[in-house]
């Protein structure tokens, strides 16, 4: 088989309105499955995303795979995973998922959501956390696969970083995002070539590829808001055919990040992938022996200034979607809005994980800070 060109879909209707040209192009979508819900009491509902890709989906009769970021496959506990897993067997049933994966790291350490996945330190114990995650996910999507993470500083050095993905995704899949290598390997200044050779490429379902722009501190952020930098074409030529289980190579391009001038270019980006592919002849994954799982202690190196900085950057895109006078006062008077939200969000852990439980922690604070 040749691996399928995939593109991710983004929630958001001005996206979806610009990129509607580029769907005959699409081999496979992408979703974000926890952008299809909405809380309802100890209950994930489907939004009206939800909804649209599935009718998107019936309407093509392509494949969609899934593509989280909460399963946090590091987290000792987590007190909401079985209400998501149970969540995705509903969507399973729907969707039809052809596979799911999640990001290498957590995003949820002590019940607090960090939105980007942290890198953990390389540990037996934090190896067989993965793989219980992966087990689970995989008893309802049967492919399950986690994707090599941006981190603007590892838990380990590079090489031990990919033989500990390795360990983790022993009995299943990999996703490598090559931007998110490329970003990274410029960041910390390590080989790539050192990187894929620790990983190996046996266990590779998918592909991401996408671009990125440069901090305030010259540091390379993988954010999803530019073209594909040649530099990731040129990767992705050498590496694709080198993967021997590869399924799908996926676009990746952020909500707000797109203007009518860029769907030529995702277009033109979209036919180089294809292109890729079909120089491809691909298999299946090879059989891997799973180990018993004993949970062990998880530990994270200190958070960076940067990773600070984003992740409070998250929090407040979600407190402004849920919450209107946030998002009022933000508009109206940025400087207060600001002050105010740095005392909240130092003052609160940031437990939310939809912007509706956001707006709720912010208006029970801002009875107590009028
Ligand atoms: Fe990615």
């Amino acid at each position: 088989m040749t691996p399928l060109v995939g593109f991710v879909l983004a929630p958001d209707p001005e996206w979806l309105g610009l990129i509607r040209p580029l769907i005959p192009r699409v081999e496979l979508f992408v979703v974000t499955p926890e952008t299809l819900w909405k809380p309802a009491q100890d209950d994930l509902r489907a939004n009206s995303y939800h909804r649209e890709f599935l009718e998107l989906r019936q309407f093509t009769g392509r494949p969609f795979a899934a593509h989280s970021v909460a399963m946090s496959p590091g987290s000792p506990t987590s007190p909401r995973r079985d209400i998501w897993l149970r969540r995705m067997r509903e969507d399973q049933a729907l969707f039809s998922f052809a596979w799911w994966t999640d990001h290498h790291g957590v995003t949820e350490l002590h019940g607090r959501n960090h939105a980007l996945p942290r890198p953990l330190i390389p540990s037996d114990g934090a190896v067989d956390l993965a793989r219980k995650t992966l087990d689970e996910m995989a008893s309802v999507v049967p492919l399950v696969g986690l994707e090599t993470s941006w981190f603007a500083q590892l838990g380990s050095s590079a090489t031990e970083e990919a033989r500990f993905l390795r360990d983790c995704t022993a009995s299943h899949g990999v996703l490598l995002d090559l931007h998110n290598l490329w970003a990274m390997a410029t960041n910390l200044r390590f080989d790539i070539a050192a990187y894929l050779e620790a990983l190996g490429l046996e266990r590779v379902i998918e592909i991401h590829v996408s671009g990125g722009r440069a901090a305030r501190d010259g540091t390379r952020l993988d954010s999803h808001d530019t073209a594909v930098p040649e530099p990731v074409f040129q990767l992705l030529e050498q590496v694709a055919p080198r993967c021997p289980a590869l399924r799908a190579i996926t676009l990746e391009r952020f909500e707000r990040t797109v203007g009518p001038e860029d769907i030529p270019v995702l277009a033109g980006e979209l036919d180089r992938i294809r292109a890729v592919s079909r120089r491809c002849e691909t298999g299946s994954l090879p059989d891997a022996e799973p180990r018993p799982v004993s949970p062990g202690p998880t530990a994270t190196p200190p958070m960076s200034r940067l990773e600070e900085g984003l992740i409070a950057k998250l929090r407040f895109e979600r407190l402004i979607q849920g919450d209107d006078e946030a998002h009022d006062l933000f508009d109206r008077d940025p400087q207060r809005f600001v002050a105010l939200f740095r005392r909240y969000d130092l003052e609160i852990a940031g437990r939310a994980w939809f912007p509706n439980q956001e707006g709720q922690l912010w208006r029970a604070w801002r009875a107590r800070h009028p």
